[in-house]
């Protein structure tokens, strides 16, 4: 795709042909939006933030609808998959202190010792549980599990190993505790769409959340596709420049 932007509208060419669209069209805006992300992705845009002392690997608007969710829902618990330096479960963390409810449960294989430390010193640490090992090793399911009383709601947050198998895994594993109404955030469906560039894998193609998420889903009638979070929304754009395209479930029986 090539695309030329003057200053009110872009010119797009690709397989379709040239298309002509004006910078306040959403598709203008689904394009940018495209680009901004990939190129983001290839210059680690995303490894440049940090939440409350943290960092934090992911961008500042996919953060704003997890907190939109975790707004709209209060869940009992917030379980994430993929802990790294921390910043995801501090976010989460620090929505529940606001919220005066809820705590988190992070999992992650490998917590490097000063990582643990900062978490373990941070502010909300009393909100945080931190469990080390492989997400889905049936020991380490059964420690969380044993973590969640069956009256609580949780809110799901994948973002560990992005392999299809390890993500089919993961929400075959932790999916049963959510109830009808909750929801699943799966990490990374962008992945596909970077096959070409420097750092991307060719098997990202097929091997991604987005496969793992099809696949869960033809097997698991109770859950469906969701739209991001949109409390707010003034002309209904479509959601742009996320990580997690694709990446909303909801439990719905
Ligand atoms: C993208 S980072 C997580 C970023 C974090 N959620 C944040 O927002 O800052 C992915 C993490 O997943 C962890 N991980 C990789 N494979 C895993 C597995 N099989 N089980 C649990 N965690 C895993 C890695 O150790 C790494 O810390």
């Amino acid at each position: 795709m090539r695309i030329n932007l003057a200053n009110s509208e872009i010119v797009v060419e690709d397989e379709h042909g040239e298309r002509r669209l004006a910078l306040d069209t959403p598709e203008a805006f689904a394009v940018l939006s495209d680009a901004w992300v990939r190129s983001g992705w290839a210059n680690r845009h995303s490894y440049t933030f940090t939440w409350f002392g943290r960092p934090v690997i992911q961008l500042p608007s996919d953060l704003m609808r997890l907190q939109e969710l975790v707004w709209q829902l209060r869940p009992d618990v917030i379980l994430e998959t993929g802990i790294a330096h921390g910043g995801s479960l501090v976010f989460s963390a620090g929505l529940c202190r606001l919220l005066g409810h809820g705590r988190v449960i992070g999992v992650d294989i490998e917590i490097r010792a000063h990582n643990r430390q900062a978490i373990e010193a941070h502010d909300f640490a009393s909100e945080i549980t931190m469990i080390e090992g492989d997400s889905v090793a049936p020991h380490i399911v059964d420690r969380v599990r044993a973590l969640i009383k069956p009256s609580e709601s949780v809110l799901l947050m994948l973002d560990s190993n992005h392999s299809k198998a390890h993500v089919l895994a993961e929400l075959e594993a932790y999916a049963p505790l959510i109830k009808p109404g909750g929801s699943i955030i799966v990490a990374d469906g962008l992945m596909d769409g970077l096959v070409e560039l420097p750092g991307a894998k060719d098997d990202w193609s097929w091997n991604n959340p987005k496969a793992a998420i099809a696949d869960f889903l033809e097997r698991h009638r109770e859950f469906e596709k969701a739209s991001p979070p949109s409390l707010f929304n003034e002309r209904g754009v479509a959601d742009g420049g996320s990580h997690w395209p694709g990446g909303y479930l909801r439990r719905i029986a």
